[in-house]
């Protein structure tokens, strides 16, 4: 008998992730334009390596920290928290977490009990989607409204209520439409949240990536959501250590420690040397983040004008955030199957991306591609895709 019987279904009804199976296909084939990761592929800076290096050479990385993480990195997270996003934060409502996913898995697994009902505008990032599956909760996906930018439904996520609700979960900006909710839509959402006695969890792993006179808004930052908001945050995105895997959350003082009793059987602590090079992030100078800023800004526009010039096969929405997009596949026989479309594109034209069905099936018909690539990257994969539509 194989394994499957021994297997729990939380995750037996998890498929495989679109993401890495493009990924493994891609590594099959020479020379591939990859435009998949939303991984910045810039290197983390060097103060912030410099502060790790300085750590482990004082021999101060070598045991675990407390489960909140290291008391200087809370109190700076703190600051950042209050200047940045208006969060009236205290060093006791921050948790250090192994980046945002870690920090989002504990938010859903304090907050959901089986059968629990979230609600998720979709097309979302799928790990959401997995971590209500994975608590054994009932991911209810409510579709954003594309032909307004992917806005936010407010009056279908007030229809999709039932007693069984007990969340809401949603990052903006966007993965994967770039997309960023407004802070009157979010103060929609807040008071949804208010009278049917919800928690929100937000995933704000771009909040710096903002354009166009888009302003990230923190939904943590209403003083009514106190007790309903944990708000996840990550360095990941904003300098450049996706590998380091660190982040943290913010919630109201009385819900961290119940979050925490997920956090310690799945993590004890986020690494501690990633804890000190967070430290050393927050500390230095916040040139890279604006520099980042500025490069994703400039491949934006590139991606747009390689998108423009294939109107006939493509129609998008200009993301407003974060460094993805999510064009919509115009095929002629009318065909839908995104995934279908990426395979053979990268058999065919060797240019990796994603479809969109691994965002919730609302992403049907869209590839999801990435411009915190180089632009030459950009190019590259544009000139086969012309060549091939
Ligand atoms: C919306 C979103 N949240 C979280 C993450 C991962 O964050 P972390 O590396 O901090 O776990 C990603 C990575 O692609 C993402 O797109």
């Amino acid at each position: 008998m194989g394994a499957e019987s021994r297997i729990a279904n939380r995750v037996g009804q998890i498929g495989k992730s679109a993401i890495h199976e493009m990924t493994r296909l891609s590594s099959q084939i020479d020379d591939v334009a990859f435009l998949s990761w939303a991984k910045p592929t810039s290197d983390t800076p060097q103060h912030i390596k410099a502060g790790a290096i300085k750590a482990i050479q004082d021999g101060r990385v070598g045991g675990y920290s407390t489960p909140a993480g290291l008391l200087p990195l809370r109190e700076e997270i703190v600051t950042k928290l209050r200047r940045d996003n208006d969060v009236n934060a205290e060093v006791s409502e921050v948790l250090v977490t192994v980046g945002a996913v870690e920090g989002l898995a504990a938010a859903v697994l304090a907050v959901i009990d089986p059968g629990d009902e979230v609600i998720l505008p979709t097309p979302t990032y799928s790990t959401h989607i997995q971590q209500v599956t994975i608590a054994s909760g009932k991911p209810v996906l409510v579709p954003l409204i594309e032909a307004e930018d992917f806005r936010l439904d407010i009056a279908a996520i007030k229809e999709a209520i039932t007693p069984r609700t007990k969340a809401l979960m949603y990052c903006s900006p966007s993965n994967p439409t770039g997309t960023v909710f407004s802070e009157a839509e979010l103060r929609q959402l807040a008071e949804i949240a208010l009278e049917n006695n919800l928690m929100i969890i937000t995933d704000e792993a771009y909040e710096y990536f903002v354009f166009d006179g888009n302003r990230h808004f923190s939904i943590g930052s209403i003083p009514e959501m106190k007790g309903h908001a944990i708000s996840c945050y990550t360095f990941t995105k904003t300098y450049a250590m996706t590998g380091w895997r660190v982040g943290y959350l913010h919630a109201a003082e009385d819900v961290i420690p119940q979050i925490t009793k997920a956090h310690i059987p799945m993590a004890i602590c986020a690494p501690v040397v990633s804890q000190y090079a967070a430290l050393a992030a927050l500390q230095g100078p916040q040139d890279c983040v604006a520099e980042f800023r500025q490069k994703y800004l400039a491949a934006r526009e590139v991606m747009c004008e390689r998108l423009d010039r294939v109107a006939d096969f493509f129609t998008y929405v200009k993301p407003g955030g974060s460094y993805l997009m999510f064009p919509r596949i115009l095929r002629a026989d009318g065909a839908q199957d995104a995934t279908a479309f990426c395979k053979a594109l990268l058999q065919d034209a060797h240019v990796s991306t994603t479809p969109g069905i691994a965002f919730g099936p609302t992403g049907e018909g869209h590839l999801r591609i990435s411009f915190c690539v180089p632009e030459e990257m950009i190019h590259k994969a544009f000139d086969r895709i012309e060549a091939y539509v």
